[in-house]
C-alpha cells in the first residue's frame, strides 16, 4: 500500500497519542514515539503503515541512546560535561517541522538532558516523491564551560532480528567496491575508515540489510543506509541479547574527540536511509533517483563522452600529442578531451610524480603556447577541454612548499611523513589560509581559462601524520573533522563561483565515491583499474549506491595497464557503456578496426545515454554468483526504452550459461530488440523481433556463448548490449 508524501509528519491525532510521529515517503514509513519527558523511540521503520497499524504497534526502542545510564549498551552519543561527568540522559523536549530550500521537509525532535543544559536535535528529512529519509543530529552545548564529545553518531537504527544479511563494499586501490555478503550474527560488525582524506578505497560508508535471508536483487525487503560524509567514518552493527540488531553510523570518533565551547554546536552528517520490498536493486533505484535529483551536482545534465590522456601518455604531455588526441577523440565522436597530470611546474617540472603539486602554472617546456593554445585546438576539433589538478596536496619539491611549509599536515617535533613519489604531502584544509589557496587554484584557472569545461580533482594521499600546524594544542583531535569541514567550505565557495564546470572526484581511483562529497562533484573516478572484466565486479558493487551517470568508466588499452589482461575492444566498450562512457588510451596505438568499434560504440551510446544515465537500474545476474555471466539493465521511468547488458565472465568449452529473465519492463507492452555494438557477421535470431515485456521478464532471451565472426577474430570474450524499445 502506498501513501502520498503529504502524510509526512502527520501528528497522529484521535486514536493515537499526540506524540506519535509518522515520517512517510511514497513507499516507506518511519514511526517515532516522541512523548515529552521520555526517550525518543523508534516504533517502526519499513513498509508503509496506516493510522490503524500505528495504533496497534506498541512501544519502540531508544533511537538516539546516549552514554551514561545503563552504559553496557552501545551509545550514539557520548559527552564529558563541563563538570567532568560522563553521564548523559536525553529525553524528548519538543518537536518542530520546517521546509528547506530544496522543497524537502524536516522533522526535528529536540532532546534535552534531564540535568545538564545540553540539547540534541534529531532530524528526519524527506523529499517529495523520494523513498529516502535522511537522519542526523545536532548537539548544542549550553553549559557554562566546554564539553567534549567522544562519540557523535549521525543515527542509530534498531532492526528486528530474523534472517538479516549485511551487504557491504570492501576493496583496495584498483580493486574498489567489491561486494561482500554475510548473515548478521551476535557481536559487533564494524566497517570503518581512517584514511583521513578519502574514504571509499577499502570499505565503503554504505550498507544494505536484506531482511529476508540471503540478499536477492529483485525480491525481498531491504534497508539501505548511506552515510553522507567524505571523511573517517564508522558503521557498527551491534547484535546483543535483545531482539534487535542496532545499526550505528557516523563520523569515526577515534582520535577525534571534539570539544564544544559554551554556545557551540556540532552537526553530524546525514545518514540516508531507504526501504524497498523490491530487493537490492529496488533500494539502489531509490538511492539513484534521490541522489541524481538532490545530491549529485548537475544530476539532471547528460555527461559528455571523453578521452582522458593519463593511460595514453602518462606524464609525456606536449602540444602536438594533445592536439593529436583531441583530433582522434573528435573523429571517434567524443565530446571532451581531458589533459591529465604532467602539464604544470615551472621551477620544479612535473616530469614524474615527485614534484610540483601546488605549482599550478603551465610548464612551457612541454606546452610553449600554454593552455589557451590547447583550448583553441579543442575548439577547432569541436570538443571541450578538461584539465587535471590535485589542489589539496603538495610535494616537498615545490615552490608552494618552499614558501609555505606551515601549510602541510605534520606532527609537531617530527619531520612530515611523505607519500606518493617519496615527496607528497597533504595540505591542512583546517587552515583558512589553505582553504583560500585551494579556492584560488580553481578560481584562477577558471578565470584565466573560462573555456575549461571539466576539472579532474585528484587526491592521492591519506593523512600520514596526526598533526595540524594550524589547530591549537588543545584542538589537535579536531584535525580529521576540521579537514573535511574546510574542504566542504572550499567546495561550496568554488561551486558558488563556478557552478557550470564539470568536476570529477578522483582519489587514486575510487577513493571518493560518497554522497557526502557529490553535491560539489558531477562524477567520481571509479577505479584506477580499467580492466573491463574486473570492472564488472567493481561497477556492480558501486551501482548498489551510486547511479551510472556518476560512475566514470573508460575503455583502456590492451593489454590492460593494471592486470595485463588482453580483452578485445568490443568487450571493453560493452562494459564502459554501462557507466559514464569514456576512453583512456592513446588512440594512435589502436588499429583502424578498434577505432571503428569505438566510433560505433560512441554513436550507440549517444542514443541510449539518457537510459543509462537517467534510467532505473535492474541488476539481473550477479558476477559474484559465479554463474559464468553477469547482466543488468537500465529502463526509462516511463518503461518505454531499455538497455540490457550481458557479459560473459568465464570461458570454458561447452559451458552452460543460465538464460536470464529481465526485470522492470511493462509486462503488457511490446518491445523491439536491437543489438548495439554488433560485431557478428549475422544478426542474433531475435534481432528486430517484438516480444512482450511479460515474456522477456518471465523467460528472457538466450545469449549465444560466442560471437559469430571470421575464424581468426574469435576470442575468449563475449558480451551483448541490447536495446529494447517499446512498440
Ligand atoms: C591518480 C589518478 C589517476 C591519474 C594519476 C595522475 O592516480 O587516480 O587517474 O590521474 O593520479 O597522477
Amino acid at each position: 500500500m502506498k501513501y502520498p508524501a503529504t502524510l509526512l509528519f502527520m501528528f497522529c491525532a484521535a486514536s493515537l497519542s499526540a506524540e506519535t510521529l509518522h515520517v512517510a515517503t511514497p513507499a516507506s514509513s518511519l514511526v517515532l514515539d516522541a512523548t515529552p519527558g521520555q526517550k525518543l523511540s523508534l516504533v517502526h521503520y519499513g513498509t508503509p503503515v496506516s493510522d490503524a497499524d500505528i495504533a496497534g504497534l506498541g512501544s519502540g526502542l531508544d533511537t538516539y541512546p546516549a552514554y551514561g545510564i545503563n552504559p553496557e549498551r552501545e551509545a550514539a552519543l557520548s559527552i564529558t560535561h563541563a563538570d567532568g561527568s560522563m553521564s548523559t540522559d536525553l529525553v524528548v523536549k519538543s518537536t518542530a517541522k520546517s521546509t528547506d530550500a530544496d522543497g524537502a521537509e524536516i522533522l526535528t525532535v529536540t532532546l534535552a538532558d534531564t540535568f545538564y543544559p545540553v540539547e540534541v536535535d534529531v532530524n528526519y528529512r524527506t523529499y517529495p516523491g523520494e523513498n529516502i529519509i535522511e537522519t542526523w543530529s545536532e548537539i548544542r552545548n549550553n553549559e557554562k564551560g566546554a564539553i567534549t564529545l567522544s562519540r557523535f553518531m549521525s543515527a542509530s537504527l534498531p532492526v528486528r532480528m530474523g534472517d538479516v544479511w549485511l551487504s557491504s563494499l570492501y576493496g583496495s586501490w584498483a580493486n574498489e567496491a567489491k561486494v561482500e555478503e554475510r548473515p548478521l550474527t551476535h557481536g559487533v560488525t564494524m566497517i570503518k575508515n581512517k584514511d583521513g582524506v578519502r574514504n571509499s578505497h577499502t570499505a565503503h560508508a554504505e550498507v544494505m540489510l536484506s531482511l529476508d535471508g540471503k540478499p536477492r536483487e529483485n525480491t525481498g525487503r531491504v534497508i539501505g543506509a548511506a552515510l553522507e560524509y567524505p571523511g573517517n567514518y564508522k558503521i557498527m552493527i551491534d547484535t546483543d541479547d535483545s531482539d534487535y540488531h542496532r545499526l550505528f553510523a557516523g563520523i569515526n570518533e577515534e582520535n577525534s574527540a571534539y570539544t564544544l565551547k559554551k554556545g557551540e554546536s556540532f552537526a553530524t552528517p546525514p545518514l540516508a536511509l531507504t526501504y524497498s520490498n523490491e530487493g537490492l536493486s529496488g533500494a539502489s533505484r531509490n538511492f539513484h533517483r534521490w541522489g541524481r535529483k538532490h545530491r549529485l551536482h548537475a544530476g539532471d545534465t547528460p555527461r559528455k563522452i571523453l578521452l582522458n590522456s593519463w593511460e595514453g601518455v602518462y606524464f609525456d604531455i606536449d602540444e602536438p600529442t594533445m592536439d593529436g588526441m583531441m583530433a582522434d577523440i573528435a573523429y571517434m565522436g567524443g565530446e571532451l578531451f581531458v589533459m591529465d597530470d604532467g602539464w604544470f611546474g615551472v621551477k620544479y617540472p612535473r616530469a614524474t610524480d615527485n614534484a610540483a603539486l601546488g605549482d599550478w602554472t603551465v610548464d612551457t617546456r612541454k606546452l610553449p603556447n600554454g593552455i589557451n593554445s590547447l583550448l583553441d585546438a579543442a575548439e577547432r576539433h569541436g570538443v571541450k577541454f578538461g584539465i587535471w589538478i590535485e589542489p589539496e596536496m603538495t610535494n616537498t619539491v615545490s615552490e608552494l612548499y618552499d614558501k609555505h611549509p606551515e601549510y602541510v599536515i605534520k606532527a609537531p617535533n617530527r619531520k612530515p611523513t611523505t607519500g606518493r613519489g617519496g615527496t607528497q604531502l597533504v595540505l591542512d584544509m583546517a587552515n583558512p589560509k589553505v582553504q583560500d589557496l585551494v579556492f584560488e587554484v580553481v578560481d584562477t584557472l577558471m578565470r584565466k581559462y573560462p573555456r575549461i569545461d571539466y576539472i579532474k580533482w585528484d587526491a592521492n594521499a591519506p593523512i600520514m601524520d596526526h598533526g595540524s600546524q594550524y589547530l591549537t594544542a588543545d584542538r589537535q583531535s579536531h584535525l580529521y573533522i576540521d579537514f573535511h569541514r574546510g574542504l566542504i567550505k572550499t567546495l561550496e565557495r568554488i561551486r558558488e563561483a563556478h557552478p557550470d564546470v564539470t568536476i570529477q572526484a578522483c582519489a587514486s581511483g575510487g577513493g571518493r565515491a560518497n554522497w557526502g562529497i557529490l553535491p560539489w562533484f558531477d562524477e567520481f573516478w571509479t577505479s584506477d583499474n580499467n580492466d573491463a572484466l574486473q570492472r564488472i565486479y567493481m561497477q556492480w558493487g558501486t551501482s548498489y549506491f551510486f547511479p551510472a551517470i556518476a560512475m566514470a568508466s573508460h575503455i583502456s588499452a590492451a593489454p590492460n595497464h593494471q592486470t595485463f589482461r588482453s580483452i578485445p575492444v568490443k568487450f571493453r566498450a560493452d562494459v564502459a557503456m554501462s557507466g559514464r562512457l569514456g576512453l583512456e588510451l592513446q588512440p594512435k596505438n589502436m588499429t583502424e578496426e578498434e577505432r571503428d568499434i569505438c566510433r560505433r560504440a560512441i554513436a550507440d551510446y549517444k542514443n541510449v545515454r539518457h537510459i543509462v544515465q537517467f534510467g532505473d537500474i535492474y541488476r539481473l545476474l550477479s558476477p559474484y554468483d559465479g554463474k559464468g555471466a553477469a547482466s543488468l539493465m537500465y529502463i526509462t521511468p516511463e518503461k518505454d526504452d531499455a538497455v540490457f547488458f550481458w557479459w560473459k565472465t568465464e570461458t570454458f568449452m561447452n559451458q552452460q550459461l543460465p538464460r536470464i529473465p529481465m526485470a522492470g519492463l511493462d509486462p503488457d507492452a511490446t518491445y523491439i530488440v536491437t543489438e548495439l555494438n554488433r560485431i557478428d557477421n549475422e544478426p542474433l535470431p531475435f534481432e528486430g523481433k517484438a516480444f512482450s515485456g511479460r515474456f522477456l521478464m518471465d523467460r528472457g532471451l538466450d545469449m549465444p556463448l560466442t560471437h559469430k565472426v571470421d575464424y581468426h577474430k574469435n576470442t575468449d570474450y563475449s558480451s551483448r548490449v541490447l536495446r529494447l524499445t517499446r512498440q
